[in-house]
């Protein structure tokens, strides 16, 4: 009997069911993208309504597609943490509606440990631990040492803003769309990466496996509106829009590679493991294989689908349940990131 997963931590309400093999039998994703578009970010009481409305169709939609019924449900695992309060409250206040209607287990499970795992589902077995793991998503940044599904100790990350986020500033900063991710890339094609000289900062600091991208979209702010120049300036079109966007997306690429580079020598670990919404940038997918190969390790990228924010990523809820652990109705959100918390709640 198979799994319904519950992903709710920020803007996409998503349901999967996921047999015990970790077969995906079906996948949802309700994107909010357009809602959130006029703002160029997610405004979280927005996000959370528009989890409310969606939360049940897209859960009915998962078992229809599935081809099975609720009653044939073994349990529910849903996304408890880190994420936006509100967000996270929908997801879990449904699965454990669903948990206790059906007398079946619930588990919590960790959102960006799943980002992880997401590579399990695409590439099997090749997923061997200890690995190396970058989740790069739209509020997370993070290089783990990754001993187990469930067991990730944080090597280093961003002390600022998350890559995601610098992206979807910088879109901002150059006129460009919500998600900034895609619209960045997109607006690069043809662009040289070499125009403008933007700043990695930390990238060759070697004693430390820590990220920074807020002066990198400071940086990039100035070039396109210099100190004192009026507020409406036109924003950048054509090759100087191309060259600009280039520029920043190879910077933010050069500053994850020198730390991943580091995190593999610091640990001597043979696999990579990537995931998160930005890792749908193909010139950092393109990088990081290019970089496996030099430093010969097993570079595992799920498809896109799989990176961005979904919820069959969440059969990391099998790993709990083939332990026999049961949250039960007791399971409750914790949307920071204090991992010592989550270990005490053993999430
Ligand atoms: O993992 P995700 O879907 O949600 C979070 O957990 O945050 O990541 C969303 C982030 C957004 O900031 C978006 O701009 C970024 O991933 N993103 C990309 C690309 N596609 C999505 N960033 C760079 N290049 C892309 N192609
Ligand atoms: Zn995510």
């Amino acid at each position: 009997m198979p799994l319904l997963a519950i992903e709710t931590t920020c803007d996409e309400t998503a349901a999967a069911i996921i047999a015990r093999d970790r077969t995906v039998l079906s996948s949802v994703v309700a994107s909010q993208e357009l809602l959130h578009a006029r703002w160029r970010g997610v405004v979280p009481e927005v996000a959370s309504r528009a989890h409310v409305e969606r939360i049940i169709p897209v859960i009915d939609e998962a078992v229809a597609r599935a081809g099975i019924t609720r009653a044939d449900l073994a349990a529910v695992a849903v996304a408890v943490r880190p994420g936006l309060v509100g967000s996270l409250l929908v997801g879990l206040s449904a699965g454990k509606a669903i948990a206790a209607a059906l007398g079946i287990p619930i588990v919590g499970y960790d959102h960006i440990a799943a980002h992880l795992y997401a590579c399990r589902l695409a590439h099997g077995e090749r997923m061997r631990y200890p690995c190396v793991g970058l989740v790069a998503s739209g509020g997370h940044t993070s290089l783990f040492l990754v001993r187990g599904p469930t067991d990730l100790e944080r090597l280093g990350g961003t002390i600022d803003d998350a890559a995601g986020e610098a992206f979807d500033k910088a879109a901002s900063v150059l006129g460009l769309g919500y998600p900034g991710g895609p619209q960045i890339e997109a607006a690069a094609v043809g662009g040289n990466p070499k125009a403008h000289r933007l700043p990695r900062p930390l990238a060759n600091d070697r004693d430390r496996m820590d990220l920074s991208f807020s002066g990198l979209k400071t940086a990039l702010r100035y070039l396109v509106r210099p100190p004192g120049s009026p507020a409406d300036v036109p924003a950048p079109q054509g090759k100087t829009l191309a060259d600009l966007a280039a520029s920043f997306q190879q910077a933010a690429v050069d500053s994850i590679l020198a730390k991943l580079t580091l995190a593999v020598e610091r640990t001597g670990c043979r696999v990579l493991a990537i995931g998160g919404g930005v890792t749908a940038n193909s010139l950092l997918r393109e990088s990081i294989e290019q970089l496996g190969r030099k430093l010969r390790v097993d570079v595992l990228i799920p498809p896109h689908s799989l990176c961005t924010d979904n919820a069959a990523m969440g059969a990391i809820g099998w790993e709990r349940l083939e332990r026999g652990e049961d949250d039960g109705l007791e399971l409750d959100v914790l949307p920071g990131t204090d991992r010592s918390a989550a270990r005490r709640k053993s999430v």
